[in-house]
């Protein structure tokens, strides 16, 4: 029987590409370009599977194409809002993500960002490199200490939560975390050691922070969760930190936010038209810019390209994918 054909939209770490390529008949993209809407259009009838990532948006016109032959789209990646999850159910496309494999790795980006919006890392770096460096001296770049502060989770699931464990733990920080829905599995061993209370709504939340960081999925309902009014609602000496997407922040407002000082400082890892960011943020001093580097850890991105392989595997051997999520 001839092997499936797996489009891979993006260059993978080699030997997961290795690995596609001993199983299936598979169409790497050496190149690392990413596809344009009609190279996916055409994926979808040449393919019996697409394999992709946060840069492809698979919008149902993808779905609707004539002579489709893909009959699994697997994300590589656990946030899957650049596919239309309604349009592949009504074509009866299969779509599965790569959860927990990215959890640690990504909350140690938020961690880290923490770090480096409260104690200025990236503005010292930025200043010592440029040459302006004159010495050490005892009110030289002062930045706020973690311990004690308030850090405020929005969105509770596997990632906010292990956040709050580390910020906890590691930065003696005290945790309050909003979810609008119950989050998924919440569980003892994950509250507990963060101690964690949950607040009843995104205002009280806003408002007690010292540090708000996003961790929920994007959704119409959480586009521009965070505008200029909810930025008003946080503390002056607040920084905001978003390794979620980008567009649950109404960069605008933020940068505006920042500059008349409404609050103290961004750590950011996504941006709502990857890779372009606003240049009103990139002007800023009180601004971390990341390019996305959230899973970028050589062991996750193996374990993420092994788990959407594990997928396909199982579909295409006719069992159900484990990380099916339509
Ligand atoms: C991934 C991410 O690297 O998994 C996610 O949702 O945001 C990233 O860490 C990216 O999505 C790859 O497709």
């Amino acid at each position: 029987m001839a092997r499936p054909t797996v489009v891979v939209t993006r260059k993978l770490p080699p030997s997961v590409e290795h690995e596609i390529a001993s199983r299936y008949d598979a169409r790497l993209n050496a190149n690392d370009v990413a596809m344009t809407a009609s190279q996916i259009a055409e994926a979808m009838q040449y393919a019996d599977a697409l394999l992709c990532t946060v840069t492809d948006k698979v919008l149902a016109h993808h779905f609707e194409v004539d002579r489709r032959r893909v009959r699994i789209v697997a994300n590589f990646g656990v946030g899957i809002n650049h596919v239309d999850r309604g349009a592949a159910k009504k074509a009866g496309v299969v779509v599965t993500n790569t959860p927990d494999v990215l959890t640690d790795d990504t909350a140690d980006i938020a961690l880290a960002l923490i770090l480096m919006t409260m104690r200025r890392l990236g503005e010292g770096e930025r200043h010592l490199r440029s040459g302006a460096w004159s010495g050490w001296r005892p009110t030289h770049m002062m930045g706020q200490s973690a311990r004690g502060k308030t850090l405020g989770v929005i969105g509770y699931g596997r990632i906010g939560r292990a956040l709050a464990r580390r910020a906890a733990l590691a930065l003696g920080m005290h945790v309050i975390w909003y979810a609008p829905r119950d989050p998924v599995a919440p569980d003892d061993e994950t509250a507990g050691p963060a101690n964690a209370r949950r607040v009843s709504s995104l205002e009280e939340l806003l408002r007690e922070s010292d540090v708000v960081s996003l961790h929920c999925p994007s959704s119409p309902e959480t586009k521009h969760l965070i505008n200029l009014e909810r930025l008003m609602m946080m503390k002056s000496t607040a920084v905001l930190i978003n390794t979620a997407r980008g567009d649950v922040v109404d960069e605008y407002a933020l940068a505006q936010a920042l500059r008349d000082q409404v609050i103290a400082g961004a750590g950011l890892d996504v941006y709502e038209f990857e890779p372009a960011v606003v240049s009103d943020l990139r002007e800023l001093e009180r601004v971390v810019l990341l390019p996305h580097l959230g899973s970028n850890g050589i062991e996750t991105r193996l374990a993420m390209g092994r788990m959407a392989l594990t997928n396909l595997d199982a579909f295409f051997s006719g069992t159900e994918p484990p990380n099916r999520v339509v």
